[in-house]
């Protein structure tokens, strides 16, 4: 099976991302032909600072490796080292019915948060179902606010396949309503757009003072308390090893639970949790130039695919003379 998908590299990573994509991602190795990239075209979007853009994508792909994303077991890359991305998004852009986009509401979310009103904005999900099928990609893992993005690439397929002849992969989303939804430190989704993030890779003082800022209601430590309900344990139980957390939940459910304590020991298991791919991350920051050199490695790879793919769409609609 072949998987595709890709991240913004359009602020820190955080373990709302890491458990929501990154490590089915890079569990996905195992088994699935990997495709993985960082959509720096896409984040061009709503980032407007030449060195933002720059340094989020490379710390983007050194967290992504870092976490164990192996270069030899897939294709990593960047989205704009591979320019064919671009031509296909002209290609499908003039088969594609406003109507479509006008009915995304990535768009309209988007430009009500104070995100300028731009074209690339508005075609945004255009470049996005060019980036699934210039990979023929069969699937595609994404949060459920991407959705109604792979609607959209399946319907533009479908329109090409039918005015041009069968060309493209119809791609199926992986929505996998199992997997979580990592509350942030308000109790709200966790995201970027809302900074109520634990990022993955904090300095540990750092580290201490997010987890600290969770919020916790104000009932008194004996009495019991649902845990299901608590922000705090449902960050807490995605890290905690399981008899420690049937501990922890026998406190909730009986009292004596002590939400300082346990804030104490989150930090702690985080740190944990993340100090090999926090060791891997302080090698790749030492040494930049090894990461470029995977994206270099990677973009050729996807750029082979990209090719052969795009040669076939030129002759479809009749660019080839
Ligand atoms: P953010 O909301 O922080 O901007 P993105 O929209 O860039 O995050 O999401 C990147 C990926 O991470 C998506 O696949 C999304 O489903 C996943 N993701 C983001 N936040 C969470 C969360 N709180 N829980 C689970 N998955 C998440
Ligand atoms: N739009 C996606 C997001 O914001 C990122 C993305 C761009 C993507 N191109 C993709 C995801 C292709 C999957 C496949 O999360």
């Amino acid at each position: 099976m072949r998987i595709l998908s890709g991240i913004q590299p359009s602020g820190q990573l955080h373990i709302g991302n890491y458990f929501g994509m990154m490590k089915p991602m890079i569990a996905s190795m195992a088994e699935h032909e990997l495709y993985a990239f960082i959509v720096d075209l896409h984040a061009l979007t709503s980032v407007q600072d030449a060195q933002r853009l720059a340094a989020g994508t490379l710390e983007a792909a050194t967290d992504f490796l870092a976490l164990g994303l192996d270069p030899e077991r897939c294709i990593f890359w960047v989205q704009s080292d591979v320019p064919e991305v671009t031509e296909l998004t002209w290609v499908l852009s003039c088969i594609t019915p406003m109507g479509l986009l006008e009915r995304c509401h990535s768009y309209k979310d988007k430009t009500a948060k104070g995100i300028a009103a731009s074209h690339g904005l508005f075609a945004y999900p255009v470049l996005m179902a060019a980036d699934i099928l210039l990979y023929q990609a069969q699937r595609v893992p994404v949060g459920k606010d991407q959705k109604q993005h792979l609607e959209v690439a399946r319907d533009i397929a479908s329109k090409f396949n039918g005015t041009f002849g069968e060309t493209f992969v119809l791609p199926e989303p992986v929505i996998d309503d199992k997997l979580a939804t990592v509350p942030g430190l308000d109790g709200q989704k966790m995201s970027k757009s809302y900074g109520n993030t634990i990022p993955i890779f904090l300095e540990a003082k750092a580290l201490k003072k997010r987890v600290m800022a969770i919020v916790t209601d104000s009932t008194p430590v004996e009495q019991p308390k649902d845990p299901e309900k608590c922000n705090l344990y449902n960050i807490y139980k995605l890290f905690a090893p399981p008899e420690r957390l049937a501990e922890v939940h026998g406190l909730y459910v009986n009292g004596g639970a002590m939400y300082g304590k346990i804030k104490l020991e989150l930090t702690e298991i985080l740190w944990e949790h993340f100090r090999q791919a926090r060791e891997r991350r302080d090698q790749f920051l030492a040494d930049p130039g090894s990461v470029r050199e995977i994206l270099r490695r990677g973009a050729v790879k996807a750029r082979e695919k990209a090719a052969a793919t795009l040669e076939l769409v030129r002759q479809r609609v009749g660019l080839k003379y």
